[in-house]
């Protein structure tokens, strides 16, 4: 039987302030955070299910972690420690680059997405540990992470980013969001604010057996290659902040929610019923120049969404958050009863008590925009099946190398690049970069798509393979509500997505703290399909003076 939406209330994670207060100066804060075992009751006819999770102690930990408030412009340095017993509660596949810890244990490390930070702090997928530190992978370097903040006022998430096992250990419940505010254009902008009316959405989907335990399929998809690997993970229960098919109580008045979709491979495509539409003020970690009415929101995973939605203007007293993605994403199943509802919004009749004086205001914050002509070089980044030789395993690589391969993206600091990402696969992939801010500025469909796949399997060089003349299909628009500095972009099956990438932008408002972003272990580059990213359409960035 399934389980019975809409009777859990969404939970308000606990907060924790990556910063403190002196005499009204605002300064640095240290927080420790812990992953611990321990269980999460995801509905209420459903046992508690062991998980791991973020918190400053066993029985503080939640599913997702504690939301970190941030102050833009003032360092937030976060010890991370791993409680984590022996074994993974999941099954997980030696067959692909995988962290093993020799003396066993669970490896983690923490990448806090859509952060601008030094390399020593950006959790390197070789700067795992494992419990008390008994065992360091490669790149690993110091236990305490600092994070500038030193970037646009937005929405980050922080998750494990382990090698090989990143899909295991987010499905485990390693994920929380982090939020960087700015107190003046808070109070500038005037959208709803305060715990109650400005609220996190983490969203993703997860299979459970019936004893409550986490389900995902310990054999693999061709399991004489890889005994576990599956291309894609989709659970059949869509969680909102940790519960399943949760309800919020809200008032008729306006409400803002920066959504995340942390799931491990669905895209989500939002739409709410009984009238209401979303404002959408923010792309990832940045705001929109000016806000965008939208009937429906598509989001890959790792993708965030920042909106205003009104309930005074519902022609009901409840709206379904719905979704109607197909998975995977575009080419694959349709919805069905249980992952095309989200959520319910129950809205109390009358006008709310204190009245509404928040507004969704007709400009944001307009950012420099890209510009390709200050790029220093263009680079082609391809993503595509790459078979073996021998025909005996099937990788999902990019440009055909694989993650242990020599670095071959060497940006300079301070300087801005053009990356032409050419998706020759069927599915779509969210493209996310550390460090860097990235904008598409032009999508682009390809043709002889089969005479272009071919090349690039014997040549595995875009310019050999004549990417301009195949680069000659119609164009698509870049939507409205990505034209902003984002860290995911959906790349589009068949299409060439020319990318504007900053190495690296700080907001301009803020002085930037300096770090040199050419330290080791370097950066990274992936597909956040984390199935994808472990096996393996992950490259090593190193920028370079
Ligand atoms: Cu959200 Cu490299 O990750
Ligand atoms: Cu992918």
């Amino acid at each position: 039987a399934s389980l019975q939406m809409y009777v859990d209330e969404l939970p308000q994670l606990p907060e924790l302030y990556g910063y403190t207060t002196v005499n009204g100066v605002p300064t640095s804060a240290t927080l420790t955070i812990g992953m611990y075992q321990t269980s999460w009751k995801f509905h209420r006819d459903l046992p508690a299910t062991t998980v791991f999770a973020y918190g400053t102690s066993a029985a503080a930990a939640t599913v997702p972690g504690p939301q970190i408030e941030a102050l833009q412009g003032v360092p937030t340095l976060v010890i991370w420690q791993n409680h984590l017993p022996q074994s993974h509660i999941l099954p997980w596949d030696p067959t692909i680059p995988t962290a093993v810890p020799k003396k066993g244990g669970v490896p983690t490390v923490v990448h806090l997405h859509g952060g601008i930070n030094p390399p020593q702090s950006d959790g390197h997928a070789n700067a795992w540990f494992t419990a008390d530190f008994a065992e360091t992978g490669p790149t690993w370097s110091q236990s305490t992470y600092t994070y500038p903040n030193a970037q646009h006022a937005g929405n980050l998430w922080y998750h494990d980013h382990a090698v090989g096992l990143t899909r295991v250990n987010l499905l485990a419940g390693l994920i929380g969001p982090y939020i960087i505010r700015n107190t003046a254009l808070d109070a500038k902008l005037r959208l709803p604010l305060g715990p109650q009316y400005d609220r996190v959405l983490m969203i993703f989907d997860r299979s459970f057996n019936t004893d409550g335990s986490l389900y995902m399929n310990s054999t693999g998809n061709n399991p004489t290659i890889h005994p576990q690997w599956q291309p894609e993970y989709f659970g059949d229960a869509i969680i909102v902040n940790g519960k399943a098919w949760p309800y919020l109580q809200v008032e008729r008045r306006k409400y803002r929610f920066r959504i995340i979709n942390t799931s491990n491979a669905r895209y989500f495509r939002f739409s709410l019923t009984n009238n209401l539409t979303f404002d959408q003020i923010g792309s990832d970690a940045s705001y929109l120049p000016k806000p965008v009415t939208m009937l429906s929101i598509l989001l890959a995973p790792a993708e965030g969404a920042d909106v205003a939605i009104d309930f005074s203007m519902a022609s009901a007293n409840d709206s379904i958050l719905t979704n109607d993605a197909s998975y995977p994403y575009p080419i694959g199943s349709s919805v069905d009863q249980l992952n095309s509802k989200i959520m319910k919004f129950i809205i109390q009749p009358g006008a709310p008590n204190p009245p509404d004086d928040s507004e969704v205001p007709p400009k944001l914050k307009p950012y420099p925009l890209a510009k390709t002509a200050e790029a220093t070089r263009t680079r082609y980044i391809t993503l595509y099946e790459y078979q073996s030789a021998a025909g005996t395993s099937t990788h999902l690589y990019i440009n055909g190398l694989k993650f242990e391969d020599p670095v071959t993206e060497t940006p300079k600091v301070g300087t801005e690049e053009i990356w032409e990402v050419i998706n020759l696969t069927g599915d779509d992939h969210p493209f996310h970069m550390h460090l860097a801010q990235v904008q598409a500025v032009k999508i682009q469909q390809l043709v002889d798509l089969a005479g272009f796949t071919s090349c690039m399997t014997q040549l595995n060089d875009a310019i050999l393979c004549n990417i301009t003349s195949h680069a000659a299909g119609p164009l698509a628009d870049v939507p409205m509500t990505e034209r902003t500095w984002k860290n995911v972009v959906k790349i589009a099956p068949g299409y060439k997505t020319t990318l504007v990438v900053q190495f690296y932008v700080i907001d301009e408002s803020y002085a930037p703290y300096p770090f040199d972003a050419t330290a080791e272990p370097g950066y990274v580059y992936h597909c956040h399909i984390l199935d994808h990213e472990d096996n393996a359409m992950i490259r090593p960035m190193k920028l370079v003076a």
